[in-house]
């Protein structure tokens, strides 16, 4: 049996506690504001409420071109991070992908689940291979979803672990299709082999689930689309953030109200204001109400500093730590491992593989 989480999460009505997992990848030097408000802040909140596993996923990270000591430096950037948000090691299980080798394992059982055809239908695959060209595009980037299937169904409660028992994957909008098609390999599995996984949900924040590029507001903020200008970094020096944040495109005009169709600009900066503060977008239209935009951005500059400020603080701090990262991870890879380890076994046999007895 794996741990039970040391804070009393809460029990759904079948006394359960529900489980979380989600995760990230380690492939930029900071998360960005999307990262946080998308998908990092539930995260942290989730760790009280759920018995929570979280990675920062370095075997994804490879499907794309990599530098291997960018890439070793950036997972540590990445745990490091995520504590400095708040997430507790000993509430949360945090751990690196690759030290639990059978996400890659059940990766190759799923991908026998599915079909070619269902695999190039990912939108997030067809717009990556299209910027890799087809020499850049490796077989790893087109089962990268397969993959991330893998990484939520390890985790998937036994039966004898709670009837019912939800998993919940907190994730921003760009997620739902690969979720889709996680609870389609999981609904495949269990027809095919008997009732093995649970079926997860994606959990996306309504207000937050797509924040847009500062400078593009119709383009999804993003590491690898977005200008320097476009995308606010978690651990960014505030002087470039605070100007970045003035310099959002904003619209003809100077009311400042959510519109979609003719202000995407304003509305986007509303949409961070409302879920950084909690404050409803039509308060914080009334409060700003003749006010004029440059008022406005201040205020939202502030606020932002305000958030990331001690979080860059703690990140730095955790990394001139690096014992105390490497103590957490292999905590957190014991943890995975023994509910990794259970799954697996489970997916063995009903696969049909001969057990190597003991
Ligand atoms: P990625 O940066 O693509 O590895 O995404 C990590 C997490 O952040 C995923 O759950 C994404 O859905 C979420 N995410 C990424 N970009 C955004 C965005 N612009 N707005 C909201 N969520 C985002
Ligand atoms: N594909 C996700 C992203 O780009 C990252 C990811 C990998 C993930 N494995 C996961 C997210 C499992 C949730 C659950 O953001």
């Amino acid at each position: 049996m794996s741990e039970a989480p040391s804070t009393p999460a809460a029990a759904d009505a079948a006394g359960a506690v529900p489980r979380v997992l989600s995760g990230i990848q380690p492939t930029a030097d900071s998360f960005h504001l999307g990262n946080y408000l998308g998908a990092l802040r539930q995260w942290v909140s989730m760790q009280d409420t759920h018995d929570a596993y979280y990675c920062v996923v370095d075997l994804h990270a490879i499907t794309i071109e990599h530098d291997p000591a960018t890439l070793r430096r950036r997972t540590k950037v990445a745990v490091a991070q995520l504590l400095a948000m708040g997430l507790d090691p000993d509430r949360a299980t945090v751990f690196v992908q690759s030290q639990v080798p059978e996400h890659a394992e059940l990766a190759w059982v799923l991908s026998c689940l599915t079909g070619f055809g269902e695999a190039g239908r990912m939108t997030q695959f067809k717009d990556k291979s299209s910027k890799q060209g087809t020499g850049g595009t490796t077989v790893g980037l087109f089962t990268y979803p397969i993959l991330q299937a893998a990484d939520i169904l390890l985790y998937s409660p036994e039966p004898g672990e709670g009837e019912g028992r939800a998993l919940r994957v907190p994730v921003g909008e760009d997620q739902r299709q690969h979720l889709e098609l996680t609870r389609t390999l999981a609904q495949r599995f269990n027809h095919r082999f008997g009732e093995t996984f649970v079926l997860p949900e994606a959990h996306i924040p309504p207000g937050a689930a797509k924040i847009t590029d500062l400078q593009e507001p119709d383009a999804k903020m993003s590491k690898s689309a977005s200008s320097p200008q476009g995308i606010i970094d978690v651990l960014e020096e505030p002087g470039p953030m605070r100007k970045k944040i003035m310099r959002a495109v904003t619209d003809t005009g100077s009311e400042v109200v959510y519109d979609e169709e003719k202000k995407a600009g304003v509305t986007n900066l509303l949409r961070i204001y409302s879920a950084l503060e909690g404050t409803s977008v039509a308060d914080l239209e009334r409060r700003y109400e003749g006010a004029g935009y440059g008022q406005f951005k201040k205020d939202l500059a502030q606020l932002v500093l305000d958030t990331f400020t001690p979080i860059r603080e703690r990140t730095l701090k955790l990394l001139d730590d690096e014992a105390r990262l490497d103590r957490v991870l292999a905590h957190g890879a014991g943890r995975a491992s023994e509910v990794a380890a259970r799954t697996m076994d489970v997916v063995r046999d009903r696969v049909g593989f001969v057990g190597r007895g003991s």
